[in-house]
């Protein structure tokens, strides 16, 4: 059994304390926006917010995460008006949606300390993999972000809003309290 505080709501996984976080959250919370890749700490498709540091959940076990805030993407903003997330659309940096949570989480934890990092402590804070090359759009989007973040620039049309995270976790059977048997 593992308590921890995920996207603000108190969440117990009667789980192995080995099970990976990645494991619990996409299994047993339903929240799906953290990827699984390469399951070995390379790629960063699973990085997760764990007390405001971008870790990767393949690595950090739910026993490790007793006690500790985590967010996903589903938790970062609802409405996807995360400046990092306005930028990264705005730059057209991001195409397939499968590394993108990552690298969100990533740079959100990056602006969060730091509003205006150098291309250097970009690449740093964001090693995620993405297949399709688009390192220099994300860099000029966490950039652009930075300033978003510190009321410097505007971005007009923000993402469309999406599913909320409540509603796709509540239809999930693993985070039902079992009832009791009634007594024979
Ligand atoms: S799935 Fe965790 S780093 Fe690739
Ligand atoms: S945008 Fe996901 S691999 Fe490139």
């Amino acid at each position: 059994m593992s308590s921890m505080t995920v996207n603000g709501s108190p969440v117990r996984f009667d789980l192995d304390p080995d099970t990976p976080l990645l494991w619990a959250l996409r299994d047993a919370a339903n929240l799906t926006g953290t990827k699984y890749g390469c399951g070995v700490g390379d790629c960063g498709a699973c990085m997760v917010l764990i007390d405001g540091e971008a870790l990767r959940s393949c690595l950090v076990t739910i026993g490790e995460a007793e006690g500790r805030l985590i967010t996903t993407i589903e938790g970062l903003a609802r409405d996807r008006s995360h400046p990092v997330q306005q930028a990264l659309v705005a730059e057209q940096a991001i195409q397939c949606g499968f590394c993108t949570p990552g690298i969100v989480m990533a740079g959100a934890a990056l602006i969060a300390k730091n509003r205006s990092p150098s291309k250097a402590e970009i690449i740093a804070a964001i090693p995620n993999l993405c297949r399709c090359g688009v390192y220099p759009r994300i860099v000029q989007a966490i950039e652009r972000a930075g300033r978003v973040a510190a009321r410097r620039e505007t971005i007009s049309a923000a993402p469309a809003p999406g599913i909320d995270a409540s509603d796709a976790a509540r239809a999930v059977p693993a985070m039902r309290v079992p009832s009791k048997k009634p007594a024979q």
